[in-house]
């Protein structure tokens, strides 16, 4: 049996969270929250409310394990080919005129996705001239993403996603099979640079010509949305890119007057009007 929180006990623990570790997670989607919460419980085999608050509260070790299970890191990579391809065919023509390429992945979860950026740009022999900020608020997400270590049994479905977002070289050629793993070849994370960094409190750290923020705004409310797209308006430089998530959309957001959509079927925006 699951055992739900009510909202009062959830809030609670929101509360407790954010005054002791300062991570504010008052402003994701309730439903979704209450639902890893109830997951939570159950793997870690809590039998009351109380006993989940009390190890929050006494353990501070134990809220990487909350925020690990809180936070949804389903990943994969190139999810999604057409974007990948519309990024390749009408981003890249416009990075490729800059001198030096910043591009930053929020939410980056495992690193699949950044790994995906990576080759995409070194087939466009831009890898050597660009910087890739990956972030993410779960530390042991960035742990997996710096190791570049996948299970071998998902290649076959990255391979095929690859040739999906248009790939042409052998898609094995960028990874090492090591007994049932892959090692993503280390040229590859050579312009990468991972960091913490939480979406809901931080701040700008740079200007980007491109922001990939993809499966992360469909956790939280409009006002933490809000939050975000102005923070990415922040960290935009003028005429540059963001790309969202198949379900996410910057339309209805604050600074949507500012963008226009580059690609009718990819959520894929340009800073500026057209
Ligand atoms: C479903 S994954 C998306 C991964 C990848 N972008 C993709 O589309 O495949 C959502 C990620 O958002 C991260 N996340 C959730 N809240 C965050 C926050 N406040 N700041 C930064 N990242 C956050 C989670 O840790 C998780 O890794």
């Amino acid at each position: 049996m699951q055992l739900e929180l009510t909202e009062e006990q959830l809030d609670t623990l929101i509360g407790d969270v954010q005054s002791l570790y300062g991570y504010d997670f008052g402003d994701y989607a309730r439903a979704s929250l209450h639902r890893r919460i109830a997951r939570l419980m159950t793997v870690d085999r809590f039998v009351s409310f109380a006993e989940l608050r009390y190890k929050i509260n006494s353990d501070k070790d134990y809220l990487a394990r909350f925020i690990d299970m809180v936070s949804v890191n389903v990943t994969e990579m190139f999810r999604d080919p057409a974007f990948y391809r519309a990024l390749r065919s009408q981003v890249f023509p416009v990075l490729a005129t800059y001198p030096l390429i910043r591009i930053w992945h929020a939410g980056c979860a495992s690193g699949e996705e950044v790994y995906s950026m990576a080759i995409m740009l070194k087939e466009s022999k831009l890898l050597d001239r660009s910087i890739i900020y990956a972030t993410d608020i779960n530390p042991t997400a960035l742990g997996v993403a710096r190791a570049g270590i996948y299970p071998l049994s998902q290649m076959q479905k990255y391979s095929e996603n690859y040739m999906a977002a248009g790939g042409s070289e052998e898609f094995s050629g960028y990874y090492t099979a090591q007994y049932d793993m892959a090692k993503i070849d280390g040229a590859l994370s050579k312009r990468i640079v991972y960091s913490t960094h939480n979406l809901a409190t931080d701040s700008s750290f740079n200007e980007f010509q491109l922001i990939i923020c993809r499966n992360v705004l469909i956790y939280f409310n409009q006002v933490l949305q809000d939050r975000v797209f102005r923070l990415f308006d922040d960290s935009l430089e003028g005429l540059g890119f963001i790309g969202l998530g198949s379900k996410e959309s910057l339309r209805f957001s604050t600074v949507a007057e500012s963008y226009h959509q580059i690609n009718a079927k990819e959520k894929i925006w340009r800073k500026g009007r057209k």
